[in-house]
């Protein structure tokens, strides 16, 4: 065996997907991996608390290691998926296993009441958006694993067949792309591509399809053909979706994450409610419904004019709506609010949030996450706000990967 070559019990696993073990004392991560596996790999990062090695051969297999169904998946290729070599039902114990100990870890909270985590549609072909790369020699792929090179891919199994067919259907060859945006939706069957620039020229464009084309420049999005923007549709509602709005990528999930919302924050009929981190609505426009007064608030300009767009299209008179950052927005609030739904970027909540919150009255709040590391590091804020951990419900919302979407309920008595 080489100097750097170890024999290695793996016993557990990493948010960011590696499993992990220990080898002469030192916590060792190896990714295409799985706990329960002994492996042979080669140490290629070796520091003072912990080393990183890369899987040689699988000495003892787990019984969940099943056959990736891609071409594009495994060391050294794309790094969309880290998980396709681990059967569906483990990947849903390991990311409950990942919730727990992040929040153990991270949130110092002994016994997190974390939840099963529930399977919210089809393990696959459920993305309905992706962003590509742009290869060397002008084609589209995703980027490899912790690298800036770019592999071209022919189909993915995690995008919706549609998005596939159009990627297939493109011939996009020119000096000044940078990327480019596919954006479905599933149950409206409109298609958006957002062709990325560095500004300095437009494109010539023809297409033989009913799809919008949007030019993208730094901020600055010119519709091409088309509206910028398309629609989806989540449990009814016919939300307007902008070219630069964030909207879930996830649609099965999208529906399931707002009853969750709805089902933990039970919003009552004569209740105000707020909803930070907006978006284009997707919470917003379910809670006018259900209670008396909606305070939505969102700093990206294109979602705030969705959401309105949509609000006036159905009607509704019970919404407020705030453009700017969420942090400055409540601290500036004297209005009582009963309940609040929050469900910030991968970076997390504003440090001041929960207190001004708790401030405004706020005794039930929703934290929505999609990185279980920053919602155990702002549980630190909301406990020393006076709220209290209930409970949690991962949703897998991103199959195949390591990514975990979470539903958790606070409650601040007294
Ligand atoms: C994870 S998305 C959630 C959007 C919406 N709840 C949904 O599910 O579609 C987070 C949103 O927060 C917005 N955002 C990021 N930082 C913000 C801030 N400091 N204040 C207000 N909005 C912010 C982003 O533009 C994005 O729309």
């Amino acid at each position: 065996m080489g100097e750097n070559v170890i024999d290695i019990k793996l016993e557990g696993v990493a948010h960011g997907g590696e499993a992990f073990g220990w080898h002469e004392g030192k916590i060792t991560f190896v990714a295409y991996a799985i706990p329960g596996e002994r492996v042979r790999a080669e140490v290629v990062q070796d520091k003072k608390n912990w080393a990183r090695a890369k899987l040689l051969e699988i000495l003892e297999p787990s019984p969940d290691r099943v056959e990736p169904r891609c071409v594009h998946f495994g060391i050294g290729k794309c790094g969309g998926c880290h998980w396709q070599h681990i059967s569906y039902r483990k990947q849903l114990e390991l990311k409950r296993e990942i919730v727990s100990e992040q929040l153990r870890r991270i949130g110092h909270i002994e016994d997190p009441p974390v939840e099963a985590v529930e399977q919210v549609g089809p393990p696959w072909n459920y993305r309905n958006n992706a962003r590509f790369s742009v290869t060397r020699d002008g084609s589209i792929g995703f980027r490899k694993g912790q690298s800036h090179e770019v592999v071209r891919i022919d189909e993915c199994h995690l995008l919706h067949p549609r998005i596939n067919e159009l990627l297939r259907s493109f011939e996009l060859s020119w000096p000044n792309l940078r990327g480019v945006k596919i954006r479905h939706g599933v149950n409206t069957d409109e298609d958006m591509v957002v062709i990325e620039t560095d500004g300095k020229e437009q494109p010539e464009i023809s297409v033989d399809l009913p799809i919008s084309i949007v030019l993208q420049a730094g901020r600055d999005f010119v519709p091409l053909i088309g509206l910028p923007y398309i629609h989806e549709e989540v449990n009814g509602i016919r939300y307007r979706i902008s070219a630069g709005s964030f909207f879930q990528s996830n649609t099965p999930g999208a529906e399931r994450l707002v009853k969750l919302v709805e089902e933990f924050l039970e919003p009552k009929p004569g209740q105000t409610v707020l909803d930070g981190y907006a978006g284009v609505g997707l919470f917003s426009l379910p809670l006018v419904q259900s209670s008396g007064q909606v305070i939505s608030i969102e700093e990206n300009p294109w979602a705030t004019e969705d959401l309105a767009q949509t609000a006036e299209e159905m009607g509704v008179d019970n919404l407020s709506l705030f453009e700017g950052p969420v942090e400055e927005v409540v601290r500036a609030m004297d209005q009582r609010v009963d309940a609040a739904v929050v469900d910030p970027p991968r970076s997390g909540m504003g440090k001041n949030v929960p207190g001004d919150l708790a401030r405004l009255g706020v005794r039930n709040l929703v934290y929505v996450s999609c990185d279980p590391a920053t919602m155990a590091r702002d549980s630190g804020n909301l406990r020393s706000a006076g709220f209290e951990l209930v409970r949690v419900r991962p949703l897998d919302m991103f199959p195949q990967t390591f990514h975990i979407e979470s539903v958790s309920l606070w409650q601040r008595r007294g």
